[in-house]
């Protein structure tokens, strides 16, 4: 039984407001949870809830969510029989009554889904990663393989190029620490390349990604390839890519704005079949764009037998969504952000769907972050098979970075071999 429900404007990464929600059992157990918010965001998510008063924040405070929580969801829920996640998430949904969480705002939602999970978890005495397994009533088999973002692009970038980040897949790595030793190396490489040609000190994107102005999005793919053997990897063997192309982002009148080109949908996949083949890609993210439905199965049976086709604006974590997604084809891996749909037992449905279709899941956090560290006990508790976090600079990563360390400490488990053989999307 909730206690009490308690609500607070904070800041996230970037400095806008987000929020940060306290719950407390009726057992005294209390936690507080608070939620990332996304600047490359698909128009399909649930809406946040922002105050619109120019003169605090631009017009993005939270002060509106947080009252919401400290009186109309505090008053419904405090004292009534809530005793699970999906009792809790179901009394949320009715309590709002809109489709996409606009009245009492999703980010209001879900940092009281979230608190509430961590409450009861304190309240059992187990780790949040375990119960997080509980919920989804999935034991906990491995570990994430990282996904590290090492240069940045499109709207987290300033646009300087059309690709929105460049990820590093340690995939000879055989554990959390030994990943983030070999990001680490790659890091430092790529700093001191960068700064031979460039004759500039790092600059760095929303998650910590670098950011030099790079000429097109080949001269990104090179360079992350001339960083992986700068610091004595193999490229395409101790270490692949992943990149997140977030074309919604550049797709005008049925047209991709790629860099200085313009492409018809057609010649977009062929172009990132050439990157496929050019690079050692093994996850692309968003290669088209949200609403191009009609092209991503091609798109997937281009390239889905030999590389993740990741849905993140496509799906936005929605249900619905990703139900049509499999019926068509259009991709083999969900892209996984709790707050793009809004409570816990939403984003368990749609783990469930993806993964009853053969998909892989990435989890993945939000360009605008805080330092609480839920989503890397999310990724382990529901053995993601990769783990999205940004770069490994900037505390709001790091908190999940060293939240995994931590549990690789007193856990034994594998991590996600990789490259593994996808299932094709092609499912019709
Ligand atoms: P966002 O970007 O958090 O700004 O939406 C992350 C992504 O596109 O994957
Ligand atoms: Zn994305």
């Amino acid at each position: 039984e909730i206690r009490s429900l308690y609500g607070l404007e904070i800041l996230d990464s970037r400095g806008w407001p987000t929020i940060k929600a306290t719950c407390t059992l009726s057992s005294r157990a209390y936690a507080s949870a608070s939620i990332p918010s996304g600047r490359s965001t698909g128009t399909a998510e649930a809406w946040e809830l922002r105050d619109g008063d120019q003169a605090r924040y631009r017009g993005r405070g939270c002060r509106q969510a947080a009252d919401n929580i400290n009186t109309i969801i505090n008053q419904a829920l405090r004292g009534r029989d809530i005793t699970s996640q999906q009792d809790l998430d179901q009394a949320l949904c009715e309590l709002d009554g809109s489709p996409n969480k606009s009245r009492l705002g999703a980010n209001a939602i879900l940092a009281v889904s979230i608190s509430f999970a961590r409450a009861q978890a304190r309240e059992r005495g187990i780790s949040l990663y375990r119960h997080f397994s509980e919920l989804l009533e999935e034991p906990v088999t491995h570990f994430p393989r990282l996904t590290i973002n090492l240069f940045s692009g499109g709207r987290h970038a300033g646009r300087q190029v059309a690709i929105q980040d460049v990820l590093m897949v340690p995939s000879g790595a055989s554990s959390i620490d030994e990943s983030l030793v070999t990001m680490s190396n790659i890091y430092q490489t790529a700093a001191d390349q960068t700064y031979e040609t460039y004759g500039m000190r790092l600059l760095t994107a929303d998650e910590g990604g670098q950011a030099p102005p790079f000429e097109s999005s080949e001269v990104m793919l090179e360079a992350a390839v001339a960083a992986i053997e700068g610091a004595g990897y193999r490229p395409g063997e101790d270490v692949h890519l992943a990149i997140d192309v977030a074309s919604s982002h550049f797709y005008r009148d049925g047209q991709y704005e790629l860099d200085q080109r313009r492409l018809q949908p057609g010649e977009m996949i062929e172009h990132l079949c050439r990157w496929r083949s050019r690079y050692p890609i093994v996850s692309l993210e968003d290669g088209l764009a949200e609403d191009d439905w009609l092209h991503w199965p091609h798109l997937c049976e281009a390239l889905g037998n030999t590389t993740l086709i990741l849905g993140d604006d496509l799906l936005c974590t929605n249900p619905e969504r990703i139900v049509r997604a499999i019926h068509s084809g259009a991709c083999n891996g969900l892209l996984l952000k709790v707050n793009q749909i809004g409570t816990l037992s939403e984003a368990i449905t749609a783990h469930r769907l993806a993964r009853q279709a053969g998909w892989q899941v990435t989890v993945s956090v939000r360009s605008g972050e805080t330092e609480d560290d839920w989503a890397a006990d999310l990724a382990v508790g529901w053995s993601a098979d990769q783990f999205k976090n940004g770069s490994i600079t900037q505390s709001e990563r790091l908190a999940k970075y060293n939240r995994l360390l931590e549990i690789e400490a007193g856990e034994r488990l594998p991590i996600r071999p990789w490259p593994r053989v996808l299932k094709p999307g092609h499912t019709r």
